[in-house]
């Protein structure tokens, strides 16, 4: 549906890969004009600047590490100076570390609550300030995960900062909504990115995986692009305070044997 975002300004955290990209790509080729936000990987996010281009729309590239304040703070000041306002937040930004809980350091803990939590928080922040400042509605779509809600044993920072996220989001869908902004969550399953590479590269461990997979199948990030850009839309005006699993089936499996 071409169009369907045209005029929009979004922030895309973390979108020099993976499902950030494609939704940088998705929401763009809908019509919004994208800040393409990027940590450590300059190649993929001009990458991501060339495909949003190829489809016909513009985009800011910047740097910025949502787990620091300042930067979150000027991800929305560029974004309102250089694109003249700031209509759509999409957290996505997000880093996993595996380790046995009993073995976790609190470098490992701090770096991804930093992201994943502390990150979507303040950036989320420095968007409704703007907003609220300028009397305008908008979207914010947080990409959570299955594990905001399913066990993932190994990865208790991981599920820490993503079973926050829902509470978040829970909270500011009461907090937000009077101002007209909404905030959902996309709790993707088991999506071929680059988060997941060993994964992808453990035959075995994928397979058991695959297995727990009704769809029989790993998702592509595609897939998850085409809910954001639909939450991101008018089309759902109504919806706040949700999550949209997109797992294959894989949180409600059960089967015997
Ligand atoms: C994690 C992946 C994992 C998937 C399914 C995602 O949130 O990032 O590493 O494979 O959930 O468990």
């Amino acid at each position: 549906m071409p169009g369907r975002l045209s005029g929009k300004v979004a922030i895309v955290s973390g979108c020099s890969s993976g499902i950030g990209q494609s939704i940088a790509v998705r929401l763009a080729s809908e019509g919004a004009s994208i800040v393409v936000d990027y940590r450590s990987n300059p190649d993929g996010a001009s990458d991501t600047l060339h495909q949003i281009e190829a489809a016909g729309s513009k985009a800011i590239v910047l740097k910025a590490d949502v787990s620091r304040l300042e930067d979150t703070q000027n991800l929305v000041e560029q974004a309102w100076q250089q694109l003249g306002s700031c209509d759509i937040l999409v957290n996505n930004a997000g880093i996993e570390k595996g380790a046995d809980f009993w073995d976790v350091t609190e470098q490992d803990f701090d770096a991804v609550l930093n992201v994943n939590l502390k990150g979507a928080f303040f950036l989320t922040q420095a968007f409704v300030r703007r907003l609220r400042e300028a009397k305008r509605p908008g979207r914010i779509i947080n990409i959570s995960s299955v594990h905001e809600e399913m066990a993932f044993p190994h990865f208790s920072t991981y599920c820490a900062s993503k079973g926050a996220m829902r509470m978040l989001t829970r909270n500011l869908a009461v907090e937000l909504g009077p101002l007209g902004i909404t905030i959902n969550n996309i709790a993707p399953g088991a999506i071929a990115t680059p988060i997941n590479a060993s994964l992808l590269e453990d035959k075995p461990k994928l397979d058991a995986l695959l297995r727990n997979i009704p769809l029989g199948r790993l998702g592509n990030s595609n897939e998850v692009a085409s809910v954001a850009a639909f939450l991101a839309s008018e089309e759902a005006a109504y919806i706040t305070g949700s999550t949209y699993v997109i797992d294959g089936g894989l949180m409600v499996n059960y089967h015997e044997q």
